[in-house]
């Protein structure tokens, strides 16, 4: 089938549309997996939202799509988007009728298999019949697809798109987890290359939509102020610390065949120490961005299984659907080190799990101490040591804080712990922020590859991993509700967690 345009802009050579607003052309989306719990969530109601705040195009077709067996009317996906909308989306249809029923007439349903596409190609030759007819001439209709589905079917489907014609011109959204070591990432990374070039595929990691994240850019790059002192000089260590009070409950099935470690570690905390630590890219384009995280990512050292602590909760393995003798890690603490200029040295502290004490995504770099210790007595009377940190609390809405001595009133030199801080909620009009998926989504249309991962990042990142996934250290025991076992504070001595 022919193919009525694609975006203007593609692939890493795109002016970064980050440096002001720019609207897609008009666009058809395809969301594989429109029935699963991702698009449910996320999806759905991102898309919505971007509806409502007016950042989709003008002229847009969303086509939810499913194997044959999963197929519904367009009705019954307008019904089931609805659905997903109301309990998941920050406006609901209810408080919009018009808006809603305005978006709702934009999406059908055509399903797909690797035998049967035709369902879906009729669906997509509708609905860019339909916009082509209103479009302005000097625009194109884009088109993308978004893989929601599990990683065992990602190659089928991609296949498929490449086999029936529908790829032409496409840009590509594919999820996490992108493999679950190196060789299958690169097989995975293969298949997607033999139906679309590197520049139209978009690995999502929605922690790189979260404006927090961005937001570390914006902290090292438009100020003066930090960058001068992002490095091993002055900074002793860093930590990205994600602990989640949540269970596996109700996905022990992908949990288990997971772990803690691909879960979050090699997708989202691999991401933001690359945007930590990486040099001033030359531009915010996607090319100078990915090459720059991706140095970063060349110069991890493999990983040292000595310095990884992994646990898992008790109760896991009574879980429903868990092996009574699992060894899946529901939490991992690590160290790992860059071996540059900028950071040789400098102990990379990185930690997630479930069941954990409380639920944060923070990020702190801790100072040097002073060479000269004037103060005798402020350990005594800084509840837990001095406090230099800075604190970025990466999880919507955001902050960061900046903890520092300050004399306490008084006549003698005593000192307290103090805060500077930066909230996003009450700094910025909490209505423009934009949920992970939604940034991410909007960027895939206008072409942007930015905020995505690339190819050889993601199969560096399983190379420095594979001693870890080789040899994994047995899993240590602890109570949820905890921090985790007690060598996690081995692990980091003579530093402390910050949160803890
Ligand atoms: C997902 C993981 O990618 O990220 C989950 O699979 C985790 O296990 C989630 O809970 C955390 O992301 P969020 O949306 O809370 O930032």
């Amino acid at each position: 089938m022919s193919v009525s345009g694609h975006a203007r802009f593609t692939g890493q050579n795109a002016p970064s549309p980050r440096h002001g607003h720019s609207k897609p052309d008009p666009h058809v989306i395809v969301l594989f997996g429109a029935t699963g719990d991702l698009a449910k969530r996320k999806l759905l109601p991102g898309l919505y939202h971007l509806y409502v705040a007016g950042l989709l195009p003008e002229q847009f077709r969303v086509i939810g799509s499913a194997p044959p067996e999963f197929a519904l009317s367009d009705e019954d996906f307008r019904a089931h988007a609805e659905q997903a909308c109301t309990d998941f989306c920050r406006v609901k249809p209810s408080d919009q009728p018009e808006s809603w029923k305005a978006f709702a007439e934009n999406l059908s349903f055509g399903a797909a298999s690797p035998e049967d596409p035709s369902a879906l190609i009729s669906a997509v030759a509708a609905a860019e019949a339909a916009i082509a007819g209103k479009a302005r001439k000097e625009h194109r209709v884009g088109r993308l697809f978004h893989l929601a589905v599990p990683p065992a079917a990602f190659a089928s489907v991609v296949g498929m798109l490449g086999a029936s014609g529908l790829a032409q011109g496409a840009h590509c959204i594919v999820e996490k987890p992108f493999g679950t070591d190196l060789k299958s990432c690169r097989e995975l990374n293969d298949a997607v290359h033999q139906v679309f070039d590197e520049s139209r595929v978009f690995r999502i990691d929605h922690f790189l939509g979260k404006e927090s994240v961005d937001n570390i850019l914006a902290f090292r790059f438009a100020n003066g102020l930090y960058e001068p002192v992002w490095n091993r000089q002055h900074i002793r260590y860093v930590q990205i610390d994600v602990p989640e009070t949540l269970t596996i409950e109700g996905r022990a099935a992908f949990y288990d065949a997971t772990g803690a470690y691909r879960d979050m570690v090699v997708t989202h905390l691999f991401q933001v120490l690359g945007f930590l630590a990486m040099e001033p890219p030359t531009s915010l384009a996607a090319k100078p961005l990915l090459d720059e995280k991706s140095k970063v990512f060349e110069a991890l050292r493999p990983i040292d299984v000595q310095h990884v602590v992994r646990g898992q909760y008790n109760g896991y393995r009574a879980t429903s659907g868990v092996p009574a003798d699992s060894d899946t890690e529901t939490m991992v603490a690590l160290r790992v080190e860059i071996d540059n200029w900028r950071w040789h040295g400098v102990p990379f502290y990185l930690r997630s799990g479930k069941a954990l004490k409380a639920s944060r995504q923070t990020v702190t770099l801790g100072f040097q101490e002073p060479p000269l210790k004037m103060f005798r007595t402020h350990k005594r009377d800084a509840p837990g040591g001095v406090h230099n940190e800075i604190v970025i609390d990466f999880d919507d809405p955001g902050s960061i804080h900046v903890e520092f001595m300050a004399k306490m009133p008084g006549p003698e030199m005593t000192l307290g712990s103090m805060q500077m801080a930066f909230r996003y909620e009450d700094s910025f009009a909490a209505a423009n922020a934009l949920e992970g998926y939604e940034r991410l989504i909007l960027l895939a249309m206008l072409g942007d590859q930015a905020l995505f991962t690339r190819a050889d990042g993601i199969e560096r990142v399983w190379e420095i991993s594979q001693p870890l996934l080789d040899n994994p250290p047995p899993v240590q025991p602890y109570e949820p509700g905890t921090w985790g076992p007690a060598s996690v504070d081995r692990l980091i001595a003579p530093h402390r967690w910050y949160l803890q």
